[in-house]
């Protein structure tokens, strides 16, 4: 049986574990004035950038409601490492059939990575509602 006390240390120990575990911003992470993200290197030119072979960066805006750029293209077998950023309200970074589900908060960059084997168009979705054109924010990743 759990006490009141033993509840209590339970719930926090869920708190610290849900912050270690992601929900809080890595410490690593850079800060920009939301209100200038879209001026800001590299996320004024979002797009994808070479980086090794079949390795790219995808410096990459979501918005309300949209993301940039609107429209990536790689080879089979490249290996994306994503870095997204805000400059207003909080917005999901989702696609569906890979690892790749993350938050994207106002001027914080998030970054996961996943290689994409299978050549196909990959659906990028927002997640979180985020307002009155949420349903409508999505872009592709084709994979030739
Ligand atoms: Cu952006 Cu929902």
């Amino acid at each position: 049986m759990l006490g009141a006390g033993g509840l209590a240390l339970f719930i926090v120990l869920l708190c610290v574990n849900a912050f270690a575990m992601g929900m809080a911003p890595p410490s690593n992470m850079e800060m920009i004035d939301p209100e200038k993200v879209m001026e800001t290197p590299p996320f004024d030119k979002p797009g994808l950038k070479q980086v090794g072979d079949k390795e790219y960066d995808a410096y990459m805006t979501a918005f309300a409601f949209g993301f940039s750029p609107t429209k990536m293209e790689v080879p089979a077998g490249s290996t994306i490492n994503f870095h997204v950023t805000s400059p207003d309200v909080v917005h999901g970074f989702q696609i569906p059939e890979t690892n790749i589900n993350f938050m994207v908060l106002p001027g914080h960059i998030s970054s996961a990575t996943h290689t994409f084997d299978k050549p196909g168009e990959y659906l990028i979705l927002c997640n979180e509602y985020c307002g009155a054109g949420h349903q409508v924010m999505a872009t592709t990743i084709i994979v030739k």
